[in-house]
């Protein structure tokens, strides 16, 4: 199916934790609605960070994308609205659940595909947050995205999670018969510091060097506090390092045509 202009679907994964998954999605977000488009962020991780950053504490797993996935709960009605004019399907502890009670079927992992593919579905482009397993819910973000942006700090234990995600998604091939669309995303880049530089030189020879991003997102303490203040890092520190490297994301992204 063909999306309007201006909408495209993307997920933010990596198996491994903490590596500025949610710091990414939610300044992404930022800056597609800083371009006047309304975004969607889809809040698919039990820890539920993105939604508490944007304010929003569903009292219920009924009120969140939960109740989509265990009775089919249109999305419209979960859908809130957040201060800064993002659309948000928020996340709540119980969805951690959802694997047992779902499994993996073609059905299951394609759900949320389905859903975003009705019209009228998407208000502008979607972010999803993933959480750090390959679990029901990043299989269906994976089955929705047309892009994959994995976030890698830069470690080298990182750097072997990368390796994994790469070896899972390819593993998922077959059933896409195409390669999923990806882009490395390096984080916590600091040129100082002489691993950053090594695990920047292997990430190039154990991925697609034209499947890393050429924009980096150094290490910026503005981008760790904002979330504290509930507020992404253009509404905190528009002028900071952290707020120049996600807008230069977004371009790279538009310019290579993922973000319409
Ligand atoms: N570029 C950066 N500079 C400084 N701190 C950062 C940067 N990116 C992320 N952080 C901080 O690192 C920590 C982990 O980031 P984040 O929560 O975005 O990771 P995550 O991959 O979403 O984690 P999880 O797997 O638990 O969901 C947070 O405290 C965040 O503020
Ligand atoms: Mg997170």
């Amino acid at each position: 199916m063909r999306y309007p202009r201006g909408v495209a679907i993307v997920a933010v994964f990596n198996q491994k934790g903490g590596v500025g998954k949610t710091t990414t999605a939610l300044n992404l977000l930022a800056a597609i609605g800083q371009r006047g488009q309304r975004p969607l962020a889809i809040d698919l991780d039990p820890q539920c960070h993105l939604s508490h950053v944007f304010g929003v504490h569903p009292r219920t797993a009924e009120d969140s994308i939960y109740s989509f996935f265990t009775r089919q709960r249109p999305l419209a009605d979960i859908a809130q609205i957040t201060k800064s004019g993002a659309i948000l399907l928020p996340a709540h502890l119980e969805l951690a659940k959802l694997d047992t009670m779902l499994g993996k079927g073609v059905n299951v992992v394609t759900r949320l595909r389905v859903a975003l593919h009705e019209p009228g579905a998407l208000p502008g482009p979607a972010v999803i947050d993933c959480c750090p397993l390959l679990n029901v819910l990043s299989l269906n973000a994976i089955f929705a995205a047309d892009l994959l942006l994995v976030p890698v700090s830069a470690d080298f234990l990182s750097l072997k999670g990368a390796e994994q995600v790469e070896r899972a998604l390819n593993a998922l091939e077959p059933v896409f018969k195409r390669r999923l669309p990806r882009r490395y995303l390096l984080t916590r880049y600091d040129a100082r510091r002489r691993m950053t530089a090594e695990v920047e030189g292997r990430m190039r020879e154990v991925l697609r060097a034209e499947e890393v991003c050429v924009t980096r997102i150094r290490e910026n303490v503005k981008l760790a506090e904002s979330p504290s203040m509930e507020v992404d890092i253009f509404r905190h520190a528009p002028g900071s390092r952290g707020a120049l490297d996600y807008a230069a994301l977004y371009e790279e992204l538009l310019g290579a045509g993922f973000l319409r």
